[in-house]
């Protein structure tokens, strides 16, 4: 990594992917473009693989892992706690649509009574405190467990997320601001590494994983055996650059998590998946 930053300092790159004005069909629209123009020969439904999508040897190891995962026994302790039923009897699948299935790509949506982002977390701790259990808190390991199995109930779907309305569209900006802004000690952007480096010929042992995709797939586990949640991912990639992170589960994460899951509508989606 120290390589790949040190490459990347100073070389004074343009942020122009995404037109200051246009809105979030544009820019979804525009980064696609920006992508498949670039690597003509990686199909679209790939970038869910991130940087593997430009390893066809990592590729074929995931896969190999991916069809006996290492983590299996995690998201059935996710399975207990999803049909474990509260103290008033009723189960986490009574609060959301369809008992939860096939809803995943449906979030971050905007709350126009509430005005801000609900991400899938938000809604399974909401849910618990509506059936009057104690919230686990958005940073907690029981929240990415309960996550890990309930995003597998969403298996397949294509990420569909709406920004309808001035707080809607408020709130994708604001997230888009972020990914866009430079920021931390060493002055990088987060659209530095996953839009213009992304799948580039920098570093072929860090190849770096493009936005479109990116929201796909989480929780992640990496080397098989950690859990991390996506707005984990992002803290990582904030202190990656020396930069602070927002809290997980604040606004600031939660309006970059809405712009970053926006521009993969219409990718598929799975959980959980290995990474590195
Ligand atoms: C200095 C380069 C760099 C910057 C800046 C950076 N990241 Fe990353 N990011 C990485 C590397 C390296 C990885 C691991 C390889 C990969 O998947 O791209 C990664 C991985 C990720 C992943 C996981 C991809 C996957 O499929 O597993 C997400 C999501 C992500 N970054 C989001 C962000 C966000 C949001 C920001 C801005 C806060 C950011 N990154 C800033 C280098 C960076």
């Amino acid at each position: 990594m120290k390589k790949l930053l040190s490459l990347l300092i100073g070389a004074g790159l343009v942020l122009g992917a995404v037109g200051a004005k246009a809105g979030p069909e544009q820019d979804r629209e525009a980064l696609v473009k920006y992508f498949t123009t670039k690597y003509p020969s990686i199909k679209l439904d790939n970038y869910v693989y991130g940087a593997l999508a430009f390893d066809p040897d990592g590729l074929e190891q995931y896969k190999e892992i991916m069809s006996f995962p290492p983590f299996v026994g995690v998201i059935d302790a996710g399975k207990k706690m999803w049909d474990k039923p509260f103290a008033n009897g009723k189960t986490y699948a009574s609060c959301f649509p369809n008992g939860g299935k096939n809803i995943a790509g449906n979030y971050p949506y905007f709350d126009n009574k509430a005005g801000k982002v609900v991400t899938l977390n938000d809604a399974i701790d909401a849910c618990r405190v509506a059936n009057g259990e104690k919230p686990y808190g958005l940073a907690s390991k029981e929240i990415g467990v309960l996550d890990s199995y309930m995003r597998t109930l969403s298996d397949g779907m294509k990420m569909n997320i709406k920004v309808e309305g001035p707080g809607a569209l408020a709130a994708y900006e604001e997230g888009k601001k972020i990914f866009y802004s430079r920021k931390g000690q060493l002055n990088f952007a987060c659209a530095t590494c996953h839009i213009q480096e992304a799948g580039g010929p920098h570093l072929r042992s860090e190849l770096l994983s493009p936005i479109i995709g990116q929201a796909t797939h989480w929780p992640v586990f990496r080397g098989g055996e950690k859990l991390v949640t996506l707005q984990e991912r992002y803290a990582g990639c904030f202190k990656m650059i020396r930069a602070v992170p927002a809290k997980i589960g604040s606004t600031e994460m939660n309006d970059l998590e809405y712009f970053h899951s926006y521009v993969s509508n219409g990718l598929p989606m799975q959980a959980s998946v290995f990474r590195k």
